[in-house]
């Protein structure tokens, strides 16, 4: 019969609110951002680029001939191949400005190719074909690493991007 005691309701209220709001607000925030990334901004995780035969690299086109073509002005392709313990080509020469596509697999395990100072970080898969675009604009010397471990040498998996200064 007696009542519930009357409670200063207001304070609980509030600070449930205080919960919920930042709760209901942050996944929606984050729904955005992730919107605006996908469509907007079009950054989504990689996709298949093509396959290779992992046995036939060597024997496959592009990969039967690796090494650097000029496609356009200011523009080049690199064919990279990956195998333990090293890249080839090992050492690339292009003009300061140059856009270059890589496109590169591996020979035989799993392999990465991460380049110092500019946006390539891709893994090298037995099988699949990764491609990735960047551009050079400062003339130096890039270091080309394997960041993926490949056994006992794989610290001396490296090789070197060369930057060259316009005349
Ligand atoms: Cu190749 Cu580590």
């Amino acid at each position: 019969m007696t009542e519930p005691p009357a409670r200063p309701g207001t304070t609980v209220h509030l600070y449930e609110l205080a919960w919920i709001l930042p709760s209901i607000a942050i996944p929606i925030g984050m729904l955005a951002a992730l919107a605006v990334t996908a469509f907007g901004a079009g950054i989504h995780l990689p996709t298949v680029e093509g396959r290779v035969s992992p046995t036939r690299v060597a024997q496959t086109a592009p990969f039967d001939t690796p090494g650097l073509r000029q496609t356009g002005p200011d523009r080049y392709e690199v064919v990279l191949t990956s195998q333990i313990w090293t890249f080839a080509p090992n050492e690339i020469r292009v003009p300061a400005g140059s856009t270059v596509t890589f496109v590169a697999t591996s020979k035989d395990v799993v392999h990465g190719l991460l380049i110092a100072g500019v946006h390539v970080n891709v893994m090298l898969l037995p099988g699949q074909v990764s491609k990735v675009t960047t551009r050079f604009d400062r003339p130096g010397e890039y270091a080309m690493v394997c960041h993926e471990y490949c056994g006992i040498a794989h610290h001396t998996m490296w090789g070197k991007i060369i930057v060259e200064p316009r005349s």
